[in-house]
């Protein structure tokens, strides 16, 4: 019996395209053999760093190419958070992302994710009382862990008390272009007239993640003192890695794979709900539009890390819904199905709802 794993936000590696990237190495070292070996410079290679902007509309001057948006993310928290500083998260929010602010000694204040994203009233009540946040972490599409999407309406709400009470807005987006139902929203750094947004995306979703190349967009400003970070940290990211990313963005390959990604996703996105709505109909959640997260509650009386335990006798894994909050949380769960084909999910859930019986909890 292998064991099924609903913990990891990876894509499995039959919806990573190989044969694109074998390719695309070949042509960075046959095309630009000077650009892709040297060190470069902090900003990252220039030629994806210009196809970035073009994406996103904005000048070049405004991107910096990193290894991975986690990188993307400690910089900007080096550059902006300090001990004691008022830090806005999702409740739930990415474990990484609490993990580097308590690091770095934030005030880190949770306000509620609703189906349609943060509670953007509940902060604005917050602030109204006095608290003066230096940055708002915002996941706006397929949040992670919860799948959410944060609205049209919620995204004008938040630029506009970013603006009135003077914080930043960290959109942290590597979902983005894995929607597989219903229309894209426009992205809150498209929205900002006031150089409040900084902007992270990735590669890791719809390229591979291995491949450790992501972004920061935001005011010219902003970047320029991150790359002064970036030159003292490692005087410049993996050309080699950027190089390659180039060359399948360039070469018409990106839209395939994340093509292949979408597809593969919704299948078991579908497998998934059906899979519980079988084993567990006592569990609650919402499908999501696109993305590699579900999460899921399960009766008050179940104890997810006893759960835990029952799941991984039976070889199942997933990550506790307390790894993703400061409190609270105890019977709820994220279920990444990303990495794991409809079949494994089928069997996956059923061992799942099994350990959920042998807790001998009521319903
Ligand atoms: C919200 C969020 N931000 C950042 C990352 C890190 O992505 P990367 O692989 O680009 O470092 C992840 C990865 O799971 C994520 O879910």
């Amino acid at each position: 019996m292998a064991t099924i794993s609903f913990a990891r936000g990876a894509p499995s590696l039959d919806i990573v395209d190989v044969e694109g990237l074998r390719e695309s190495a070949r042509l960075a070292f046959d095309n630009d053999p000077a650009g892709t070996t040297a060190y470069g410079t902090s900003v990252g290679y220039v030629p994806l760093r210009e196809w970035i902007a073009e994406q996103h509309g904005v000048a070049a001057e405004q991107v910096l190419v990193t290894n991975g948006s986690m990188q993307a993310d400690a910089f900007l928290f080096e550059l902006m958070v300090g001990a004691g500083d008022g830090v806005v998260v999702e409740s739930p929010t990415y474990d990484r992302t609490l993990l580097n602010l308590r690091g770095r000694g934030a005030d880190i204040h949770m306000f509620d994710l609703e189906r349609d994203g943060i509670d953007v009233e509940q902060l604005a009540g917050a602030l109204g009382q006095g608290f003066r946040p230096k940055l708002a972490h915002i996941i706006p599409n397929f949040q992670n862990p919860a799948g959410y999407t944060l609205s049209a309406a919620k995204r004008g709400r938040l630029l506009e008390l970013a603006t009135e009470h003077d914080f930043t807005i960290f959109e942290d987006d590597p979902y983005v272009s894995i929607r597989f139902e219903g229309e894209p929203l426009p992205t809150m750094l498209s929205q900002d007239d006031a150089g409040k947004v900084v902007y992270a995306s990735s590669f890791s979703k719809t390229v591979c993640p291995g491949i450790r190349v992501g972004y920061l967009v935001g005011p010219q400003a902003v970047i320029k003192q991150i790359q002064t970070l970036a030159t003292n940290t490692y005087i410049s990211p993996n050309m080699v890695a950027q190089s390659i990313v180039n060359q399948f963005a360039r070469s018409g390959r990106m839209d395939g794979a994340i093509e292949t990604v979408k597809t593969a996703l919704r299948a078991r996105r579908d497998a998934l709900v059906a899979a519980l709505e079988r084993e567990l109909p006592e569990a609650r959640f919402q499908a999501p539009q696109g993305g590699y997260f579900m999460w899921v509650e399960l009766p008050e009386a179940v104890d997810v890390a006893e759960l835990e335990r029952a799941a991984a006798a039976r070889e199942v894994i997933f990550v506790k819904g307390t790894d993703f909050l400061l409190e609270g949380g105890a019977n709820t769960l994220r279920l990444a199905y990303s990495g794991v084909n409809p079949e494994q999910i089928d069997e996956g859930i059923t061992r799942l709802a099994e350990a959920v019986r042998s807790l001998g909890v009521a319903a």
